[in-house]
């Protein structure tokens, strides 16, 4: 049976979707997106990962649209949970929004459009193993643009690097711009240096993942010594832990980096601990603590 999306304000099944030709997502990459966990048919923090969009979309310079409005979009997450009989277990849930159909100028639309709203849910299986043994990454040069704070779907240079960490037989590449550790290519970067947790600060340099935020809470009501301060690349060998946050990543402890085997070359107390708690709030299905809305 095929699963059930939603596109634009329809249900329908995924191979009856059609994407219009002119939608400026499929021309331009000009929309935002979000990747969510559910579990047993709640979305993990999901007022936060909506925030978010929000916060991408004025980036953006998209106009407000009912289509877009949070309410609207969650509701349509949790009903697709439903029609795709995912209300029980982990699943994931995926939403994009584009700025719409217009003929092709690369500025925006003349007159105002219907963004296009697409939205699918999928079962997901949480890398235990990965988490349990931790895995290898590579460093590579950050590529990006100056706005990565920004969720877009231009996702080029993330697609390259994961690629690029696969072939080297790593789970993730960890960017570099310049000497500076900045994020991965789908996960945020922690590190442990002389027992103090380390992770970039919420600059435009990196996405501000939720996850991130999640533990580093968790790290804090723990009593752990935390600073959001840039790490050298030079600091990677001498850390005594190096893990990975992110949606589809809970947290994964990174053994291995460049072929280095990092502290220990097990996964560190820091990191087992942390995953564990995560695990745990996770499964109370209750809400993270408020910590995740921090206004700048
Ligand atoms: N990616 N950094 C980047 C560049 C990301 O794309 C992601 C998430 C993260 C982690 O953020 P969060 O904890 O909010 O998931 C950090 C998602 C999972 C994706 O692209 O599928």
């Amino acid at each position: 049976m095929s699963r059930i999306i939603h596109l634009s304000g329809e249900y329908l099944p995924s191979n009856e979707a059609r994407i219009d030709v002119d939608d400026r997502g499929f021309l331009f990459g000009d929309g935002v997106y979000e990747a969510m966990r559910a579990l047993d048919g709640t979305l993990i923090e999901g007022d936060a990962h909506l925030l978010r969009l929000q916060r991408g979309l004025a980036g953006l310079e998209f106009q407000l649209h009912p289509a877009v409005d949070s309410a609207a979009l969650s509701s349509t997450c949790l009903r697709l949970l439903e029609l795709n009989d995912l209300k029980e277990g982990h699943a994931l849930v995926y939403l994009q929004v584009t700025r719409g159909v217009a003929q092709r100028s690369h500025h925006f639309p003349n007159d105002p459009v219907q963004p296009t709203v697409y939205a699918s849910t999928t079962r997901f299986t949480p890398p235990r193993e990965l988490q349990e043994n931790g895995a290898a990454a590579i460093t590579q040069q950050d590529q990006r643009w100056k706005r990565c704070d920004l969720k877009t779907i231009n996702l080029l240079p993330n697609v390259l690097a994961k690629q690029h960490a696969r072939e080297a037989g790593a789970i993730e590449a960890i960017l570099l711009r310049d000497r500076v550790v900045t994020e991965g290519s789908h996960t945020n970067v922690f590190a442990v240096l002389g027992g103090v947790v380390r992770t970039h600060p919420r600059t435009a340099e990196i996405l501000h993942g939720v996850t991130r935020e999640v533990v580093l809470s968790l790290a804090g009501a723990a009593g752990l010594p935390v600073e959001e301060r840039a790490i050298d690349a030079l600091e990677l060998p001498l850390a005594e832990e190096v893990f990975l946050t992110g949606t589809t990543t809970d947290l994964i402890p990174i053994t291995r980096i460049d072929g280095r085997q990092v502290g220990s070359g097990r996964p560190g107390p820091f990191a087992r601990m942390l995953l564990e708690r995560y695990l745990a709030l996770m499964r109370d299905a209750a809400p993270f603590p408020q910590v995740l809305v921090r206004s700048r």
